[in-house]
């Protein structure tokens, strides 16, 4: 049941994304206008054009509510689609200095990496989900997301120039294993990264996990790193284009077949961008002393079942005792008050170190850097084959759990490169199915 209070806490302006909600907006007027609810109660089905359908047949009528729902929706979306071509095309020219319309329309709109193919997209989910054919419940969030997920999907393995995949990144909690849980050996993930790196894809794990050293990764994700090592069919290159970039974006390790826990820390001098080189560590020590005493008073105020957790570049609360609950309104409410602090403080003023505060699910963190930070390390650790340059934003695709604006870590990888929306890692499985069906068709 839908309580009041869910509904009104959904339309928080930081649990909506305004993209999503606007085309869910947009579908719900042909769901409106042709969905054909009263069809159930007819029986025998019977229309004045279609006539009287023998019991048992397919009901005539839904059938016909169902197609044209079908037209409706894939017109509509793409529509969009030629709305998002114009918004690239706006961005792309950097003399216009309009706003596209989708622009006018959706002000939070970012920029696109590559187009959308919307309408496909809408037919291949619409085939999964059976949109159309629903009287009762309109196209929702999740369709929406989904279809937006599958776009990308087709755009990134399209036969354009330029737009083949080279980069898959990975969150951790949520995407690869359940929240606080480890990559096991059985995991259905595996076989499906297996593959993307039998395809010569690069892959990154970029986590908000800080840890500082390879035992603690090999801890969440030795299902993956063991599977890699026995691999018989992998190449030495292929098995050695896994990366973890922890911490958002403070620590770097590089899988190593010849080390104990198959990870190899890479020294910070050999990654840090020229623009991460400025991070001072005084202005972090700083940013983290504020974050720290912000945190303490939420635990104090909200009387959080929380401690405090200090690390070099990251400060937190967790859980304590480590299974109770926290409150879903009190770790976004922390959330959005250290946030709130840290910007106007006059360390988050000056800009000079980013962070990135967010609500891991049963905690909270406050992390040096943020992983737009963390992908784009990812891009120039492997760097494109060809060009020898950064491998860019069309060519890198982010798979993560957390995107609604506010206190969302994969929400900043946006700014880097094409992004999946995932809610578990059931739905990565599927996402990488997907993808694997387009590459494989892309290249017969
Ligand atoms: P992600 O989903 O892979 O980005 O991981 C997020 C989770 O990692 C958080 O919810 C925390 O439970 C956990 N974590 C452990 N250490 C840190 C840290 O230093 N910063 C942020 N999250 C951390
Ligand atoms: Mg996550």
């Amino acid at each position: 049941m839908t309580t009041r209070y869910r509904v009104e806490y959904a339309l928080k302006t930081h649990r909506r994304d305004q993209f999503i909600e606007w085309i869910k907006g947009l579908l719900a007027v042909p769901f409106v206008l042709y969905s054909q609810p009263h069809g159930i109660f007819e029986y025998p089905p019977s229309s004045p054009e279609l006539g009287t359908s023998p019991p048992g047949s397919p009901n005539p009528i839904l059938i016909k509510a169902r197609e044209e729902a079908h037209r409706r929706y894939a017109e509509i979306l793409h529509d969009v689609e030629l709305m998002i071509d114009d918004h690239i095309a706006h961005q792309n020219d950097p003399d216009n200095p309009f706003p596209s319309k989708l622009k006018l329309l959706v002000p939070s709109i970012g920029p696109f990496f590559t187009r959308l193919p919307l309408e496909a997209a809408f037919k291949f989910q619409d085939r999964k989900r059976y949109i159309s054919s629903r009287r009762f419940v309109s196209p929702s969030f999740n369709d929406v997301r989904l279809i937006l997920n599958s776009a990308q999907l087709i755009s990134v393995t399209s036969t354009t120039p330029g737009s083949t995949l080279q980069l898959a990144t990975f969150d951790g909690d949520v995407t690869l294993y359940d929240d606080g849980q480890s990559l096991e050996p059985t995991s259905p993930v595996i076989p499906r990264l297996l593959d993307l790196l039998r395809k010569n894809i690069k892959i990154g794990i970029v986590t908000a996990a800080g840890y500082t050293s390879a035992d603690r990764y090999y801890a969440r994700l030795h299902g993956l790193l063991d599977s890699i090592a026995t691999s018989v069919d992998l190449t030495p290159v292929q098995k050695r284009s896994v990366i973890i970039m922890g911490g958002e974006a403070n620590y770097l390790f590089q899988f190593d077949p010849a080390s104990e826990h198959l990870l190899s820390p890479v020294p910070r001098s050999e990654w840090l961008t020229a623009e991460m080189l400025l991070w001072d560590d005084r202005d972090i020590t700083q940013l983290l002393d504020i974050a720290e005493a912000a945190l303490a008073d939420c635990i104090e105020t909200l009387n959080l079942p929380a401690v405090l957790m200090r690390k070099d570049r990251a400060v937190g609360i967790i859980p304590s005792p480590p299974h109770i609950r926290i409150p879903r309104e009190s770790l976004e409410e922390t959330v959005l008050c250290v946030q709130k602090i840290l910007e106007l403080s006059s360390a988050g003023r000056s800009k000079k170190v980013p962070f990135c505060a967010f609500n891991g699910g049963n905690d909270v963190f406050v992390d040096i850097g943020d992983k737009s930070w963390g992908v784009t390390v990812c891009q120039r650790w492997f760097r494109d084959p060809e060009t020898g340059r950064p491998i860019r934003g069309e060519n890198t695709l982010h798979v993560g759990d957390q995107f609604l604006s506010a206190g969302a870590n994969d929400f900043r990888a946006r700014s880097v490169g094409t992004t999946a929306w995932i809610a578990s890692p059931a739905e990565t499985v599927e996402l990488l199915d997907e993808l694997g069906e387009l590459m494989g068709k892309k290249m017969s």
